[in-house]
């Protein structure tokens, strides 16, 4: 599948065929996340994969979202803080978060690509999602995966990102060519 068709087809499903799925089609899907960008190439991520129902049924209980147990799959995404923190003291969990919303990303459209549906779940009760399985890390993410029962027709998008982008200084909308900077620069700035 093209890229910019999977981007086009992805979106969050609520609720789940009862049809098997592959587990080794997540495996492959959560390799796609080693590419995704990471500060200094420190991957920083770790996986828990859950398919037992009693199990399920916790996790959507701790979420507060019932439609997660009926995914024949939930995958939660763990961040181990050690990793960016050690590296970078001050912008590590930021980036750690950052590389985490990468790697998701990656994860998502290539389940896309094999006609799998999920939802990002980010509303969660981590500690006790943390102490029902022992996790040790920071969970980012949860995510039932299986085959969409019901695809959403519409869609909210922005109509335009105008308002938004600016062109060479920061609120100019005019993309015509560049001034040179001494043109913007303030009295007493340093060019270097
Ligand atoms: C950080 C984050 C947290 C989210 N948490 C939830 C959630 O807890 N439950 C849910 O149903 N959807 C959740 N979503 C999915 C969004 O609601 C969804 O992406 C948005 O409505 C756009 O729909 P689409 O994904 O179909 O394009 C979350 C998305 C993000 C990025």
């Amino acid at each position: 599948m093209q890229l910019q068709k999977a981007i086009k087809k992805r979106r969050s499903i609520h609720s789940f065929k009862k049809k098997k799925v592959d587990w080794r089609d997540i495996l492959d899907c959560l390799e796609a996340t080693k590419l995704a960008p990471m500060a200094g190439g420190y991957y920083s991520l770790k996986f828990l994969i859950v398919e037992e129902a009693g199990a399920k049924e916790q996790i959507a209980k701790l979420c507060d979202q019932d439609f997660i147990a009926e995914a024949p799959y939930v995958v939660i995404f763990v961040s181990d803080p050690s990793v960016t923190k050690n590296v970078y003291p001050e912008r590590g969990d930021m980036y750690m978060r950052q590389q985490a919303g990468a790697a998701i990303q990656n994860f998502m459209l290539s389940l896309t690509e094999r006609e799998l549906s999920s939802c990002w779940v980010g509303h969660f009760n981590q500690e006790k999602i943390n102490q029902l399985f022992g996790i040790k890390g920071n969970i980012e993410a949860i995510f039932p995966i299986g085959y969409a029962k019901d695809i959403p027709k519409t869609r909210q998008i922005m109509a335009s990102l105008y308002n938004r982008i600016s062109f060479h200084t920061w609120g100019n909308k005019r993309i015509d060519k560049p001034k040179p900077i001494e043109h913007y620069a303030p009295e007493g700035y340093i060019k270097y």
